[in-house]
């Protein structure tokens, strides 16, 4: 029988390892499922500062929504497919003034939302970039978008996941979260923040935090729908990592939530959050395998540049 060869078998355990759409701006992700010339450096490589109105204590949905506001599988589609999240256009709340799409992008920081590539749906049959706007201070604004038709962010955060990037109708506790995320994020004067291996670090240990809610109440569907969004941003420092070492701690860490979210299913509550518990020491204390692996990683500008200019892969 075929799927009982080793070499078939191998591969298959691996393809379950991470999820299929990993990566909020995926390097692989987007190689294969945007026109060739849409990733760049500058957006790659740094991130605005985010100053969210209350500091670091945020309530549940605040941090929810943050980590699903950086969560690809909450759009659908190629957006989804490619690792793109509402991060990649809007970083930490604020606007990708790098982002270009070849033919979706005339310049720098505009893109067309109403395109096929997005959805066959939403296809206006017009080539028309929009200035991707910052979402700081958003919460105040009466009207929404550049024909100001909308007034609220529930509304238009709706709008954007399911008519523009073909994404599953969100549910009521998902649209919460985005909507409370969103109206705390606040102006701020502090520059960009270069992009390595340990903000990624801290954002994950940040976004580990979410998962004791579901556990707590018992919740099966929200503890798989968080393991997975977990397990996405995961993917993100994955896939900057060529050697295996730092791969598989990865890896490790993303199988520790796989099994957290089938123990939830199974109703094993208090294995799942001491299971958590353990995965939140490791991340916070991650192993040197991983930490030293970060300067031959793509997180170093200069090799991630050497990778962009590859021709083919
Ligand atoms: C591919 C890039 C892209 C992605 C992904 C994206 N947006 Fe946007 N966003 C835009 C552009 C372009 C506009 C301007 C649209 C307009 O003016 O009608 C915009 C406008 C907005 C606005 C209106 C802001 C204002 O001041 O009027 C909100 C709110 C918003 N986006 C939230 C989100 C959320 C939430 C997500 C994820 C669910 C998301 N966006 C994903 C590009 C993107």
């Amino acid at each position: 029988m075929q799927w009982a060869d080793p070499a078939r078998l191998a591969a298959l355990l691996l393809a379950c390892l991470l999820p299929a759409a990993a990566p909020a701006q995926s390097l692989r992700g987007a190689l294969e499922w945007l026109p060739p010339g849409s990733l760049n450096l500058p957006e790659l490589t740094s991130r605005p500062a985010e100053n969210l109105a209350g500091g670091r204590q945020q309530s549940f949905y605040v941090e929810y929504g943050r980590l699903a506001f950086r969560s690809p599988d909450v759009l659908g589609g190629n957006a989804r497919k490619a690792g793109l999240s509402c991060q990649a256009c809007h970083p930490n709340g604020d606007a990708n003034r790098h982002f270009f799409i070849p033919r979706l992008s005339d310049r720098p920081g505009h893109v067309d939302v109403s395109h096929s590539l997005w959805s066959a749906r939403a296809e206006d049959g017009r080539a028309n970039p929009l200035l991707i706007p910052s979402l700081r201070g958003v919460g105040a604004k009466p009207r929404l978008g550049h024909d100001r038709r909308m007034t609220t962010l529930r509304e238009f955060t709706r709008n954007v996941i399911v008519l523009e990037f073909d994404g599953n109708e969100p549910d009521a506790l998902l649209l919460d979260a985005l909507v409370a995320y969103q109206q705390v994020l606040r102006p701020t004067q502090a520059p960009d923040k270069r992009l390595t291996l340990q903000t990624d670090l801290d954002d994950f240990n940040r976004a580990l935090g979410v998962l004791r809610l579901p556990l707590a109440e018992e919740n099966v569907a929200l503890s798989g729908r968080v393991a997975t969004m977990l397990r996405g941003q995961i993917g993100f420092m994955h896939e900057r990592f060529e050697a295996p070492p730092p791969r598989q701690i990865l890896e490790a860490w993303s199988q520790d939530l796989r099994a957290i979210a089938e123990q939830a299913e199974a109703g094993h509550w208090p294995a799942a959050r001491a299971a958590l518990n353990r995965l939140g020491q490791a991340a916070s204390n991650p192993p040197r395998a991983l930490l030293d692996a970060a300067p031959g990683s793509l997180y170093e500008p200069a090799r991630l540049q050497a990778w962009l200019n590859k021709p083919v892969r």
